[in-house]
């Protein structure tokens, strides 16, 4: 039932005795061992800059407070800006620094000329405004994608930086060569970061495109009705086991972007992570699938990487 990639010549290694005879073919996207093969060929990229004398990309994150999920997050960016031979910085802040603090900041790094893109993790405490701070980041250096300016630019089909979660998302569905054009995509959520933005990216003309695109949330009318006639699922809606086996058309490609930790109790942590689809029962109607962990997770921070590659060599918006 479990499909395997070869990701050096991308050959399916399936073997047919795997698979239940009355089992659809399925595969895993698996995201951690592509997220890794690219970011060695990231590596390689910047082994040459390094080799030409040219400038070594260098990424800054922002960490206001102390909420766990985002330690965890931004110290996984730091991480792999290491891995691949990036510079970092980061800059910790804490919880009572002021919006006008916190405004300077961004200021200072937007005109820190070593620094090519950077981040302010979200979500920020409450008595800042989220939106007054991504504003105040020059386009040129928003490797998030979340300034106003790149996610119009998205919107047009213009160059700019993708938001990290979709670009994950198309960069799995291009390299595992799942087909788009004409199908139809159903998104569940309709978030700034990832519905919303994925659903445009869908639906443009493309590579990975050419869908026809259903956006899905809370008020939409017999949600699972409308899920049923995907033929792929992008589940971001941050409910635990949301898409049932019963919601999901025989053969769809499922994509799954939450992150939910569930109680339990038998182990160590306490809690599991499991993602919006309920894995179990969804693996044995799909074609495709992608795992929480190890799915969109790490393709979101190899995105931000990229993002930032392009932001050193000044690719998207020139000198
Ligand atoms: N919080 C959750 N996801 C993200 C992300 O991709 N970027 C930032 N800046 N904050 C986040």
């Amino acid at each position: 039932m479990v499909g395997l990639l070869d990701f050096q010549g991308f050959e399916e290694i399936n073997t047919p005795a795997a698979q239940p005879s009355n089992c659809i073919f399925m595969t895993i996207i698996d995201g951690k061992q592509l997220s890794e093969q690219i970011k060695n060929e990231l590596a390689e990229e910047v082994k040459t800059i390094v080799q030409n004398g040219g400038k070594i990309p260098h990424l800054a994150a922002v960490l206001v407070g102390e909420n766990p999920a985002s330690k965890v997050y931004v110290r996984n960016k730091v991480r792999s800006c290491e891995q691949v031979g990036f510079k970092s910085t980061l800059v910790e802040k804490s919880a009572d620094i002021t919006e006008a603090e916190l405004l300077q900041v961004v200021h200072n790094l937007n005109n820190d000329p070593d620094i090519d893109g950077f981040i302010v993790q979200l979500p920020l405490p409450n008595h800042i405004n989220e939106e007054k701070v991504t504003l105040a980041i020059d386009p040129k250096k928003d490797v998030d994608g979340f300034h106003p300016v790149n996610f119009g630019r998205m919107a047009l089909g213009m160059p700019c930086y993708l938001p990290a979660t979709p670009f994950g998302i198309v960069t799995m569905l291009e390299r595992y060569n799942i087909p788009t054009a004409g199908k139809h995509a159903v998104v569940i959520g309709r978030s700034n970061i990832v519905g919303t933005p994925m659903a445009i990216l869908l639906s443009r003309k493309g590579k990975v495109g050419d869908c026809t695109v259903t956006v899905t949330h809370s008020r939409t009318h017999d949600l699972p009705g409308i899920v049923r006639q995907a033929d792929i699922i992008v589940a971001a809606i941050g409910r635990a086991n949301f898409v049932t086996a019963d919601m999901v058309k025989p053969g769809a490609v499922v994509i799954d972007v939450g992150i939910n930790r569930v109680e339990a109790p038998e182990t160590k942590r306490g809690y599991r992570l499991v993602g919006d689809v309920d894995y179990d029962g969804v693996a044995e109607k799909c074609s495709f699938i992608t795992p929480v962990p190890g799915g969109v997770g790490p393709m979101t921070v190899l995105s931000l990487l990229q993002n930032t590659l392009k932001a050193s060599q000044k690719a998207i918006y020139g000198d």
